[in-house]
């Protein structure tokens, strides 16, 4: 799959003349800044708190929901750990039911309907005016990397409950046009059992039965685990959370970029024009264990430096794939080209067996993960490892076998959707910041989303929000309280926009 370009200067100037259409339409109406001034005092002073700094402006800013209690929120969710010194949520892990439970509360507080799938998945649903139309899902995922930040995954869900917290406080739940459900996936960073998106892939009908049987480091099965919380998931049951596709009308996601771009360029929000492919590997090499002080050097079989130069190999394959893939005709020059934009190969965990300093190990296992714009591309570097490690291994007489954990491939987001969602974070950012013209960029994606496999059932479409330094996976990882703010108000404008 080719990269998408930028937008063009033509494109970005359709894009906000159309922002500005929407909102000369009227938003608010009349009717709801009348509504809003016949709402008891006790229970709406904030909103017009929120109004009243504002009157000089026509929106209501609702900065005590957007703002203060999302912010609340993530710092309560950034506390919801299973470890003591820093931030972990995995897969059904005491902390992550913990999560979910909370989450669960948020949303009977907005007024939805909630439950809990067999996937650990944690549901709000609203009906709206119809409730057989189709819905519109908003989702993002509640379990995290080890020492995470608090706000991959959870801003996504908390702005989704903030935006429909105020439709409910401003009685306009009720007439959204089609059904409405926020949904907080289980797993999207695939931490405990290596295989992501086990929620959202259930709920698009795209998670293989036998995702059940895969196990943790300690031998227990995803399907133990689901049971541990008194989840019984079956073969069968599971198939039973596929979503119509009929049902559905199409997905939204927000996200932090986790990157630097609109950070570097000084913008809040950002559409997403599309994510990136990724494979995920675990390799394992055998050698021969022995005593570190006997085995002259040249007697050796070490595992270890065979996985320290399939290591710097893989480096160097996705530094420069140029220098290192072949060309037979059939692997163009264009897919290497696009490759070198996007492609960035990773060694996150690497463990030896017996793990002593005076052991040469007998085992050695780390993982790769490759992620690339273009799928063959990503391939041709895979087959390129693949070919190249073995070669490695023959030389040092060691065995090594590479075992795929889990693909994806790139996904496009919807145009209709993604322009949808740059009108609603300009008109978010023109209300907050009064300004006339700010720019939505349009970004790829190089970090992987439940989006992804939400693609399989229906169109999808995602808006990123500026994290400070670009940093992600990590302590440091921030969001200013105003960027919180646009991201709310993003999702109300949205919700305005398209289902009022
Ligand atoms: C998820 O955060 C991923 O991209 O690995
Ligand atoms: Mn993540
Ligand atoms: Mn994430």
């Amino acid at each position: 799959m080719a990269s998408l370009p930028f937008h063009t200067f033509l494109g970005q100037t359709i894009l906000n003349l159309h922002a500005l259409i929407i909102i000369r339409k009227g938003l608010p109406s009349f009717c709801f800044f009348v509504v809003f001034l016949l709402t008891p005092t006790c229970a709406f002073s904030h909103i017009r708190q929120g109004f009243e700094e504002d009157k000089g402006r026509k929106y209501d800013l609702f900065p005590e929901i957007l703002m203060e209690e999302a912010v609340a929120r993530l710092n309560e969710l950034g506390e919801v750990s299973d470890a003591d010194e820093y931030l972990q949520r995995t897969f059904q892990s005491p902390a992550s039911i913990k999560a979910g439970n909370l989450i669960r509360l948020w949303m009977e507080d907005v007024g939805l309907k909630t439950w809990v799938d067999k996937m650990g998945n944690v549901h709000g649903r609203t009906e709206g005016i119809n409730p057989s139309a189709k819905a519109l899902l908003i989702g993002s995922h509640l379990d995290t990397v080890i020492d995470a930040g608090k706000f991959d995954g959870s801003l996504g869900i908390v702005c989704a409950l903030s935006a429909l917290k105020v439709l409910n406080m401003t009685n306009r739940m009720g007439r959204l046009r089609r059904p409405v459900e926020i949904i907080a996936f289980s797993d999207e960073e695939g931490v405990r059992f290596q295989s992501t998106f086990l929620g959202s892939a259930a709920i698009a009908g795209v998670l293989p039965a036998s995702a059940l049987h895969v196990h943790d480091k300690s031998g227990v099965t995803v399907q133990d685990a689901l049971r541990e919380n008194s989840i019984e998931t079956t073969e069968e049951n599971l198939l039973e959370l596929k979503y119509d596709p009929e049902s559905v009308w199409g997905y939204i996601e927000v996200h932090i970029e986790q990157g630097p771009v609109l950070e570097t360029i000084g913008l809040p929000l950002g559409s997403v024009k599309g994510i990136a492919g990724q494979t995920r590997l675990k390799v394992t090499v055998r050698g021969s264990q022995g005593h570190a002080g006997t085995v002259p050097m040249n007697m050796r079989q070490d595992p270890m430096v065979a996985a320290a130069e399939i290591i710097v190999l893989l480096e160097g394959l996705c530094k420069q794939p140029e220098q290192y893939l072949s060309y037979d005709g059939e692997c163009r020059a264009s897919e290497v080209q696009s490759l070198s934009g996007s492609l960035v190969c990773t060694v996150g965990e690497i463990s030896s067996w017996p793990s002593a300093s005076n052991v040469i190990p007998g085992q050695v296992t780390f993982t790769v993960d490759v992620r690339a714009i273009d799928d063959m591309g990503r391939e041709a570097v895979l087959y390129e490892l693949s070919k190249r490690m073995h070669q490695i291994c023959d030389r040092r007489s060691v065995f090594c076998k590479i075992d795929r954990k889990h693909d994806a491939n790139a996904v496009v987001c919807d145009k209709e959707l993604s322009l949808q969602l740059s009108s609603a974070a300009y008109a978010a950012l023109k209300r907050i910041k009064g300004e006339a013209a700010i720019d939505v960029p349009a970004l790829m994606s190089g970090a992987g989303h439940d989006a992804m496999a939400i693609s399989h059932l229906t169109k999808v479409g995602m808006l990123f929000v500026r994290c400070r330094g670009g940093i992600s996976h990590s302590p440091a990882e921030h969001v200013l309280d105003d960027d919180v703010w646009a991201s709310g108000m993003a999702v109300l404008a949205f919700l305005e926009t398209a289902l009022l």
